[in-house]
């Protein structure tokens, strides 16, 4: 991929919490605010995010994808039907178009846009705003390594950014996209105990989120497996091996198994629902 290409012209469509925070990556990517217009419905929050950032709070959706080499489409899922409609008229051949709605599979894209469009779907997940995400992409039909590389990079600044096959989205959503649920259940139970045990709820919430962003980063740094990280804090007949042996008897691990598993069965029922019907019966 050539230097110009590096950083295509980026539209983003759609300026909500997720808009912004691609905004916010892009620019923190290295993209200009020259480079980087965002689209949306109300005039006034178009208004809100050029001011904030410098970015061109452009025009209709099919006006912004024009001069686009990067389309970013940030709304929510029910809306994007109606936006691919709007853009597939004037999108650019070759204009790389990278979606963070949930549950829409590749195959809506690549029937409403031209034949050929490149499309990466991403499933991001809320620390994204912080820069802390997980998002996994996935390519469609026509999405080489250079494209995927294009939406890596257009992501970099959100968090950790993996690649997967389309398949494995719904057990991506299951893990990291509804993960950061999972994680704020845990530390909202561990503030709750605190509570229970004495301490104010401030402080105990304090506790709980330190320590559960300390163990995260213990993890990822030194790249040891959660059980080897465990066991080091866990001295024979002591305070956390008796803790952690009332996990296990109230059944918590498999309570986050049956958790994954209900997400990951609800993701593909959400995504057959979405999908297009098929030929002849559109
Ligand atoms: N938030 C998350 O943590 C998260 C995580 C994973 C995936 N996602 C995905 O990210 C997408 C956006 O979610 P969000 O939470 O950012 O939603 P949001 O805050 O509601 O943002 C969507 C924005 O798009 C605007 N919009 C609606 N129709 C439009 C159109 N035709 N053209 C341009 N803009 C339009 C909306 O304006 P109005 O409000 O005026 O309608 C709104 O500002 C969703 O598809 C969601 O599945 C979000």
């Amino acid at each position: 991929m050539t230097q110009t290409t590096a950083r295509p012209h980026a539209a983003v469509l759609g300026g909500g919490v997720m808009g912004e925070a691609l905004v916010t990556a892009l620019l923190a990517a290295g993209w200009t605010a020259d480079d980087v217009d965002v689209t949306e419905r109300s005039a006034a929050r178009a208004m809100e995010l050029s001011g904030r950032y410098g970015v061109r709070a452009a025009d209709p959706n099919a006006k912004a994808v024009k001069g686009a080499g990067l389309v970013l489409i940030a709304v929510k899922p029910q809306v994007v039907p109606d936006v691919l409609t709007e853009i597939a008229p004037t999108l650019r051949p070759g204009t790389l178009v990278v979606s963070v709605a949930a549950g829409i599979p590749v195959a809506v894209y690549e029937a409403a846009l031209p034949e050929g469009t490149p499309v990466v779907r991403v499933m991001p997940n809320t620390p994204a705003l912080v820069g802390k995400g997980a998002s996994a992409i996935a390519p469609g039909t026509h999405a080489t390594d250079e494209h995927l590389d294009l939406a890596e990079r257009a992501l970099a600044a959100t968090g950790l950014v993996v690649r997967v096959a389309e398949r494995d989205l719904d057990a991506v959503t299951a893990i990291s996209g509804s993960g950061p649920a999972y994680a704020l259940y845990l530390i909202d139970a561990m503030a709750e105990a605190g509570v229970l045990l004495g301490l104010t709820r401030d402080l105990a919430t304090r506790l709980a989120v330190a320590t559960v962003e300390g163990s995260a980063a213990l993890a990822a740094q030194t790249g040891d497996h959660p059980v080897v990280l465990r066991e080091r804090v866990s001295s024979p007949g002591g305070t956390t091996v008796a803790g952690v042996a009332q996990l296990d008897a109230h059944g918590v691990r498999a309570g986050v198994v049956a958790a994954a598993r209900a997400a990951y069965d609800r993701s593909r029922e959400l995504g057959a629902a979405a999908a297009p019907s098929p030929r002849g019966d559109r």
